[in-house]
């Protein structure tokens, strides 16, 4: 009689419980989520600008241009995405200078993220209020949504960042604070000295891939987890060599060619037709759709790709509304585990 009843209660509750997963893995991604514990709400996924004006590294002006990175800029906005990334030094501020010239043209509530970069020069704390108000007048607002720190490398302590960084809040000129490539220990440092000023951490942008999975072992995605702070991953397509398009005989241009020099491509397309199979199993998603959205099933990792045009853009923001099956992450973490 135990066992009637509880074959019941399985045969009633099976077929919804598979559905409810089901349904979990097809909205995935489409909800907002907190950056750390702040009260901005995005997509699990933003889009980097590093391109956009950077003549040097990414060839801006010669392949793609203002036009494009503006298709780029509508079609994340219409696709719901909000969180772009940019710095100071990108492009020599005119990272910045383009996207402020797209958000005014947008009713869109796009959440700016940008850097401070703490330059072997900048010796003293003044830097940091001067390096913001230029951002701010680049940019054309009054508030930036997340400040940065974009390293960890300087003469100024941490500590005494973070102070001046919660001042920049306490001004109304920061919404939240972030810090970028910071370690395990680095992050516990900003946490603490932000936490006696009352401003949580919201985030550490880090660089983090399925050929680049050093924050699962030397401790800053654990480390994120427990502290709440949320992991933005930058180059999340390292570098474009997760889309498929570039091969051992088939090398990115510019200064990428000698990085991609240093890779073993052979290796990277054995990972890439992984990817795609797996993405045939879901109706065709892109290499680049499946390795992103591997990152985000990781769990409080937020993407970053960086688009240079519509197609990469659209591309990109195909990475959510559905999500791989457990079995799926694990055979992605199998492939993968000797990048870590
Ligand atoms: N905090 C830091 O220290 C730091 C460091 C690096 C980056 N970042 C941030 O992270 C963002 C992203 O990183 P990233 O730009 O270095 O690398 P990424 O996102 O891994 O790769 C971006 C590049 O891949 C190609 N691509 C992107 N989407 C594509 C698609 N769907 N199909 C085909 N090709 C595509 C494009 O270049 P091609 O078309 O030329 O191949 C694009 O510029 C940056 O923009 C920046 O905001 C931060």
């Amino acid at each position: 009689m135990f066992l009637f009843f509880g074959d019941l209660w399985y045969y009633f509750r099976w077929p919804n419980a598979k559905r409810s997963e089901e349904d979990a893995r097809m909205t995935m991604g489409t909800e907002r989520i907190a950056l750390g514990n702040t009260d901005i709400q995005v997509l699990p996924l933003g889009v980097g600008t590093w391109a956009w004006g950077d003549r040097g590294y990414w060839g801006y002006g010669k392949s793609y241009g203002e036009q494009d990175i503006t298709e780029a800029f509508v079609v994340s906005v219409n696709k719901g995405i909000t969180l772009f990334d940019t710095a100071e030094i990108y492009g020599g501020g005119t990272s910045e200078r383009l996207l402020g010239n797209l958000i005014r043209q947008t009713k869109a509530p796009v959440v700016i993220a940008t850097k401070f970069s703490p330059l072997p020069w900048r010796l003293t704390l003044g830097s940091l209020p001067q390096a913001l108000d230029a951002s701010l007048s680049r940019l054309g607002v009054e508030t930036i949504d997340l400040y940065q720190i974009h390293h960890p490398y300087s003469i100024l302590s941490i500590e005494a960042l973070m102070d001046a960084l919660a001042d920049a809040v306490a001004d109304g000129k920061v919404r939240a604070v972030g810090v970028s490539n910071y370690g395990a220990e680095h992050i516990r440092r900003a946490h603490a000295a932000l936490a006696k000023r009352g401003v949580p951490l919201a985030s550490n942008q880090v660089n983090y891939s399925l050929l680049k999975r050093t924050p699962e072992k030397n401790g800053v995605l654990d480390t994120c987890r427990e502290l709440g702070v949320t992991l933005i991953a930058y180059s999340p397509l390292a570098g474009g060599l997760l889309t498929g398009k570039y091969t051992a005989r088939q090398r990115p241009s510019g200064p990428r060619f000698f990085l991609s020099a240093m890779t073993r491509m052979e290796c990277i397309e054995r990972v890439v037709d992984t990817l795609r199979q797996i993405g045939q199993d879901h109706g065709g998603k892109t290499p680049s759709q499946v390795a992103m959205n591997w990152l985000i099933a990781q769990g409080n990792v937020l993407p970053i790709p960086g688009a240079k045009n519509r197609k990469q853009a659209t591309d990109n923001a195909g990475v959510l509304g559905w999500a791989l099956t457990p079995a799926q992450v694990e055979a992605i973490d199998e492939a993968t585990r000797s990048w870590r």
